[in-house]
């Protein structure tokens, strides 16, 4: 590609008005492109706030359900569970996690006896559910790899069974894709779609997230040894390529803005749908500067997004996905 010289080539051509910006636009952002994090919590008509992500609430199953159908009406194509566990719930043993009643499955089923148009996507890893806030089965302080599969198989298949269509394993253990396809092979759950947490690293990210799941008092230590560590990049690619191989229709890359790079990485090289999740630590920076006036809110939520879209990403799981679904249809 040759540009000409000044004057022949002056790029403020296209610029000067919006329709001429608009016409050769690489990349634009739609409802299509979000997935919205949800949580949700016991009782009946009860809301509240979590307080480290301003305009996030948890929300009983009745009131998910209505959020789910509001989604569905702004053209946001997926939701994605999360539960926040009474305490009394949690054990070392995570029984909670496959439990066909737990409280993501019976808002799973809520929502598919409701009849909304949206797929609903689920997290698979059992941090809510266990007494130290890990993602597996901790045994003297190690966390146990294979033992934490098996556990996670389990409750991917209830979360199945419930009619989650997306099946989102947060976990990071070894061999769960590949572990997770064969049990759906076998159940009859052919069609159950798995978007890999393929790139998550260990980030500091993730606060506000643990507040809003309950999980920030229960974790002991820290998710080193098995999130990734955020001075590699390589890695991702093989992680990508192994979970693909295992049976993954969609990959995920997470926390999102600090690590476009890894994204465009991902879209280029494997070219399969990927996905990156702007977190918690990341929605309460702009939401919190923004509620102090030190940053336009709703130009920066948009900036952000489109960001991913250059990226190469196909779709942003966004705390901010209803806010802007609203936008873009005014
Ligand atoms: C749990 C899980 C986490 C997030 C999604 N699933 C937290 C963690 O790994 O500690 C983070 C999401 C966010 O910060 O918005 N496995």
């Amino acid at each position: 590609m040759t540009q000409g010289p000044f004057p022949a080539t002056r790029f403020r051509r296209l610029r000067r008005t919006e329709p001429l910006r608009r016409l050769v636009r690489e990349t634009t952002l739609s409802p299509a492109d979000l997935i919205w994090p949800l949580f949700v919590r016991d009782g009946e008509g009860e809301r509240d706030a979590v307080p480290s992500m301003p305009g996030v609430e948890r929300l009983s199953v009745d009131l998910l359900v209505e959020a789910a159908r509001e989604a569905a009406g702004l053209g946001i194509p997926a939701i994605c569970i999360f539960p926040y566990t009474d305490a009394a719930l949690k054990t070392e043993a995570c029984e909670e996690a496959w439990n066909p009643d737990n409280l993501s499955n019976r808002a799973v089923r809520a929502i598919r006896e409701a009849g909304i148009d949206i797929a609903v996507m689920t997290d698979v890893a059992l941090d809510p559910y266990n007494a130290n806030g890990h993602d597996g089965i901790v045994r003297d302080g190690v966390i146990l790899n294979d033992e934490s599969v098996e556990a996670l198989v389990r409750m991917a298949l209830e979360q199945a069974r419930a009619g989650a269509d997306i099946l989102g394993p947060s976990d990071m253990m070894d061999g769960r894709i590949g572990a997770m396809r064969s049990a759906l092979e076998a159940e009859g759950f052919r069609d159950v779609t798995i978007m890999s947490y393929a790139a998550k690293y260990a980030s500091a990210f993730y606060g506000p997230f643990r507040d809003a799941v309950g999980a920030s008092g229960a974790l002991t230590g820290d998710k080193k040894t098995y999130q990734m560590d955020p001075a590699n990049a390589d890695e991702a690619m093989r992680l990508v390529a192994r979970d693909l191989s295992e049976g993954a229709d969609m990959v995920m890359v997470k926390p999102g803005m600090p690590y476009l790079d890894i994204c465009a990485r991902v879209k280029g090289e494997f070219g399969v749908p990927t996905f990156a999740y702007q977190v918690s630590g990341e929605y309460a920076m702009l939401r919190g500067a923004a509620d102090r006036g030190w940053l336009d809110g709703e130009a920066v939520m948009f900036e952000s997004l489109a960001a991913f879209k250059r990226a190469g990403c196909d779709g942003i799981l966004t705390y901010f996905a209803r806010d802007v679904a609203r936008h873009l249809q005014n």
